[in-house]
């Protein structure tokens, strides 16, 4: 650390060397991740709401008022007026919420919780943090859990069950109403991480596509993950909770003897109050007509670069459900595929089950975008 402070312009001048090292989503080269460009209006909120501690909810009454906002809105979009929740980190976060409130309300020894295969490595520290035995559910062919082997996992340990509403590598929705079904039936919670799908299955099935159910409207359902800074559009660090009753967030509350609030239920102390700022702009400006259009864009980009992937001979792994796309090939390897891609300047990702490249066809993606990537990926073929 220098003695003498550096001047601010002279500042910037020196922050910018690194900026210019990161990729930008503008750029439409990444194309591998959940994230993407926020919007100006959610950039705008959060900068006003920069000093607002959800810590400590007594000293910023305005911002809590629009973190309770913010939850009903959700609430409604996902099936259920009067839910419980907060606005915090992202999926991680709230997955790992989820899973310390059914631990906490059921209390047994030795708790066990049933994910999908296909589940995001957060329930993985969720178990490890919580010491919960984390037994993971087969996959049918379609990428969508195995009832039957959700149903032989189910023992007198088991304190939660978790579908997925929009997996992390394929974009599958797991059958949400029938796991809802065996949990009402074994009196297990049901977490449903909608991290990725709870922005876009409401407005993509009011648009008329086939998607099932997936949220509150199914009685069995006791907390969803959804994430405002992935298809909301929010600026990163902004995630969801929500519980369909009081009694779970009371199952984790902890006294807080110095602070305006006497009982807190997140994971974290201080927490941004920006992040709500930004989540209820959004939903306010861009409302169900912004959101609807978003989500059907990224569908119809989604099944164009699905085509041009066929057409420039690579297979798809799976129909996609949501914007996700994986593909392979049958001569060239996946980390083949891989390398002339990267080399190309395009970040992609992989998807470990099975192996495949991975497009997450996120709003920052543009139709030329795609095109310029269907026109690369056809140069793998002819080499
Ligand atoms: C389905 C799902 N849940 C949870 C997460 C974790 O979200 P975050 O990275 O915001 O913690 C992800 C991230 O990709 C995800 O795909």
């Amino acid at each position: 650390m220098e003695d003498k402070g550096i001047p601010r312009e002279q500042i910037f001048r020196m922050i910018r060397k690194y900026k210019e090292k990161d990729l930008t989503h503008l750029s439409g080269r990444i194309l591998g991740s959940m994230c993407t460009f926020p919007h100006p209006v959610g950039v705008e909120a959060y900068l006003m709401f920069l000093e607002s501690n959800m810590g400590d909810p007594g000293l910023f009454p305005g911002t809590k008022a629009i973190e309770d906002e913010v939850i009903t809105i959700l609430g409604e979009l996902l099936g259920k007026r009067d839910v419980f929740g907060h606005i915090i980190t992202g999926g991680t976060e709230a997955n790992l919420m989820a899973m310390r409130a059914a631990r906490n309300y059921r209390r047994v020894e030795n708790p066990e919780i049933i994910v999908p295969k296909s589940a995001h490595f957060s329930f993985r520290k969720a178990a490890d943090i919580l010491c919960l035995k984390l037994n993971k559910a087969d996959l049918n062919d379609d990428y969508r859990v195995k009832l039957t082997s959700v149903e032989n996992l189910i023992s007198d340990n088991t304190v939660a069950m978790v579908g997925v509403a929009g997996t992390t590598e394929m974009g599958k929705v797991d059958p949400i109403e029938e796991l809802s079904d065996i949990c009402l039936e074994n009196n297990i919670y049901l977490h449903v991480d909608a991290a990725f799908g709870g922005y876009t299955i409401p407005f993509l099935k009011e648009a008329g596509f086939d998607l099932p159910k997936f949220d509150f409207s199914l009685q069995g359902v006791s907390s969803i993950t959804i994430d405002p800074h992935k298809m909301g559009l929010a600026p990163i660090p902004t995630g969801g909770v929500l519980f369909r009753e009081k009694k779970y967030l009371e199952s984790m509350a902890i006294e807080t003897p110095y602070l305006t609030e006497d009982m807190q239920s997140t994971m974290v102390g201080t927490r941004s109050g920006a992040a709500a700022a930004a989540t209820w702009a959004l939903l306010k400006h861009l409302g169900k007509d912004g959101y609807r259009k978003i989500a059907v864009e990224c569908m119809e980009l989604t099944y164009f670069l699905a085509d041009g992937i066929k057409k420039a001979g690579f297979e798809l792994v799976t129909p996609p459900q949501l914007n996700i796309v994986a593909f392979r090939s049958k001569n060239i390897s996946v980390n083949e595929i891989a390398r002339h891609l990267e080399d190309k300047g395009w970040a992609i990702s992989m998807a470990s089950y099975p192996d495949s490249i991975r497009i997450i066809v996120m709003p920052h993606l543009k139709r030329e975008h795609i095109e310029e990537f269907l026109a690369d990926l056809e140069l793998i073929n002819e080499d």
